[in-house]
């Protein structure tokens, strides 16, 4: 630790753990991992799936499947719309549908389907939050007419990653619940990382994240589940706190899982508030850092689903 140049704000003095000098592999708890997986898993969720990133549904009608449901998604007039992603005369596919007067033309015969419905085929709640854009799958919970959200950073630069996991959404959770691999897994991305606190519901660390050689950014973070596909981490202490990272995992249908990761970056730092202007110049950085670090974390849940399958 003493070669490393840190960057930032120095930290608060916290206490650190004696158990923090033993070897990770000792440290790593997988009962404890197993026990905030199953909290998590618990919470309410109102049925409500993240979509994609909204920016990126756009007029023209996509598919996307989520849950086992093919389902179609354009927009008119700005509106996000989500429907059976088949047609209720006899089932053609609506993905490549024209648009019309922001009604789908169905490619086979051409019936006109729009927000009205037709019959029993109708448009399913949708919620965008800013950056993302979730459906409803399901009957409506009054607890939970919304997504259930963590907070979220007044003022930030974003970055989205999407990507496709062999696996289902409890694995991507586990993989986030474990902070002992991070080190050893991204020796690239994290220089150290020490466990501060550890409950079922809030796991908090101290990590050193690679900046460009010798240089870190010391931060403390925390990790928790607001629902039971969602994990956030939150910069509590140092450079860029109150950021948050969501990952979000949408079971596309038995052992296929779409992540969707979005990066909201905040800073107290004097100007950041015009750092906006330079949104579409950080975004590929941002993404590009967060892609990298699920390559690894694609494989880790990848192989926690492949033992699941065993057992
Ligand atoms: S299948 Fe769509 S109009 Fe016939
Ligand atoms: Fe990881």
């Amino acid at each position: 630790m003493s070669k490393l140049i840190k960057f930032g704000p120095p930290l608060p003095q916290v206490e650190i753990p004696d158990s923090s000098l033993i070897p990770d592999w000792q440290q790593a708890r997988p009962r404890a991992i197993a026990r905030a997986l199953e909290r998590a898993l618990a919470r309410p969720h109102g049925h409500w799936y993240v979509v994609g990133e909204s920016r990126l549904l756009g007029e023209q009608p996509q598919r996307h499947r989520i849950a086992g449901e093919d389902l179609v998604c354009w927009r008119v007039d700005g509106e996000l719309l989500i429907a059976p992603d088949a047609c209720p005369h006899m089932g053609a596919s609506l993905a490549h549908s024209r648009v019309c007067e922001g009604k789908l033309i169905c490619p086979w015969h051409a019936l006109a389907l729009g927000k009205e419905g037709y019959g029993a085929w109708k448009r399913y709640a949708v919620h965008e939050d800013g950056v993302l854009s979730w459906v409803r799958i399901g009957p409506e919970v009054p607890e939970t007419p919304l997504p259930v959200l963590a907070p979220r950073p007044e003022i930030f630069l974003e970055g989205v990653v999407q990507l496709e996991v062999r696996c289902d959404p409890e694995d991507i959770i586990a993989n986030r619940l474990d902070p002992w691999h991070g080190v050893h897994f991204h020796p690239y991305a994290f220089a150290t990382l020490t466990v501060l606190d550890l409950d079922d519901d809030v796991l908090k660390v101290r990590v050193a994240k690679r900046l460009i050689g010798r240089v870190v950014a010391e931060t403390d973070a925390t990790f928790h589940s607001p629902e039971p596909r969602s994990i956030v981490m939150t910069i509590v202490e140092g450079e860029g706190k109150g950021s948050v990272v969501e990952t979000h995992a949408t079971p596309i249908e038995p052992g296929r899982t779409m992540v969707v990761e979005a990066t909201l970056a905040t800073s107290d730092r004097p100007g950041f508030r015009h750092a906006r202007k330079l949104q579409r110049f950080i975004r590929p950085f941002i993404e590009r850092s967060a892609r990298r670090l699920w390559v690894d974390d694609a494989a880790y849940a990848e192989r926690l689903s492949l033992l699941r399958s065993r057992r």
